[in-house]
């Protein structure tokens, strides 16, 4: 599989990069633990070397699922994952209420002070049962640590060896400036699908400029985009996927008819509707690697087809037309 440097960085990325969020079933309806270490291999072993997890997915689990996973193949693989978040304590900013896989009640709050940094590298090393880290994240911005503190923190554990490149997620155009004044961070991990455009005005030229990595994710929207969902669809409790403004009424049902409107362009490289999508999203200017769910290794293998083919510049042409005609209410 094609890969690409990250940024400044001396991190190659796969084009395509696994996400493990869904893995660990938290805000997902759950999942199976041996299907998720069969996707992680079968992810590897196609090429698809890069893989995403956060010490927040699964309060841990979905980390200890990659590290047994890896096992073995440590040198094959890029490991990236995010601090900065807590759970179990009050510290922090209060962010959202959720609950575990177990139904329970469970308050997660932003936290990235450089003590928390420190602990949690450690806690992941730990849960990845691995040396170091190759991109290690914050996941969401702490509104009550200066930014600076944060990445001071990064800095300190890229001297010590325990992470090689610092990267941000969710950061607005403000606060990468910021962090930028401290350290060269890697990477942008940000919300990007056909229908979640937005970095598209201020994220992506400044990223470009500074010769920064986008990490698209959600590129599927989180499963949507794949087409497989339709309306009426019975979701497992605890997924918050129909909480979303995408999968309301009327967007749903304007999303498959989207869907609908590109499946001769499927059809033309004998793809499914997921390959399309993931293949416009690596092929968008400034987009470095596109990180993909998948919960077993059906869904890997067919995402993984996605890099065998190249949508032509007309394909996407008419993929940006018909967007600009598809009504979203993302208020609702
Ligand atoms: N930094 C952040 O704040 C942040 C936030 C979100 C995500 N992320 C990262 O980005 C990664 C990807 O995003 P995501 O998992 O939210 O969404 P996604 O990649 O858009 O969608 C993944 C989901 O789509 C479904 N799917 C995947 N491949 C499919 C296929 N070929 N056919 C049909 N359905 C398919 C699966 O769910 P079902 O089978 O249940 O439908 C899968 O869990 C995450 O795993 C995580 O690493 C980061």
């Amino acid at each position: 599989m094609e890969t690409r440097k990250l940024g400044q960085s001396d991190l190659e990325v796969s084009v395509l990069a696994f996400g493990a969020w869904a893995i660990d079933g938290w805000m997902w309806g759950g999942a199976d633990a041996n299907d998720a270490i069969k996707a992680i291999e079968t992810a590897i072993d196609n090429g698809m070397t890069t893989i995403d997890t956060a010490s927040v997915y699964g309060f841990g689990l979905s980390e200890e699922l990659v590290g047994k996973a890896i096992r073995g193949k440590r040198e094959k693989v890029q490991i990236l994952t995010k601090f900065g978040m807590a759970w179990g304590s009050k510290d922090g900013d209060f962010f959202f209420a959720s609950k575990d896989n177990s139904g329970n009640d469970i308050n997660i709050y932003r936290h990235a002070s450089k003590k928390k940094v420190l602990q949690d590298c450690d806690d992941s090393l730990r849960r990845l049962r691995i040396d170091y880290i190759d991109l290690f994240q914050i996941h969401w911005p702490d509104p009550l640590t200066p930014v600076s503190e944060t990445m001071e923190a990064l800095d300190i554990l890229i001297g010590k060896g325990k992470v090689r490149a610092g990267g941000v997620c969710n950061y607005s155009l403000e606060l990468m400036n910021e962090a930028e004044k401290v350290l060269s961070i890697a990477s942008n991990q940000v919300p990007y699908s056909m229908v979640k455009r937005d970095i598209e005005k201020d994220i992506v030229p400044h990223c470009a400029h500074k010769n920064i990595g986008i990490l698209a994710y959600s590129p599927l929207q989180r499963g949507l985009l794949s087409g497989r969902i339709k309306p009426g669809h019975k979701f497992n409790d605890g997924d918050t996927r129909p909480d979303t403004p995408y999968y309301k009424e009327p967007n749903l049902s304007n999303i498959l008819q989207f869907l609908d409107d590109i499946r001769p362009l499927a059809e033309n490289h004998n793809a499914t509707l997921a390959q399309v999508v993931l293949n416009w999203t690596m092929q968008q200017p400034g987009i470095t690697c596109a990180l993909a769910g998948a919960r077993n290794p059906a869904q890997v293998l067919e995402n993984i087809g996605a890099v065998s083919f190249r949508l032509t510049d007309e394909e996407i042409k008419r993929i940006y037309t018909l967007l600009s005609d598809l009504n979203i209410d993302t208020k609702i």
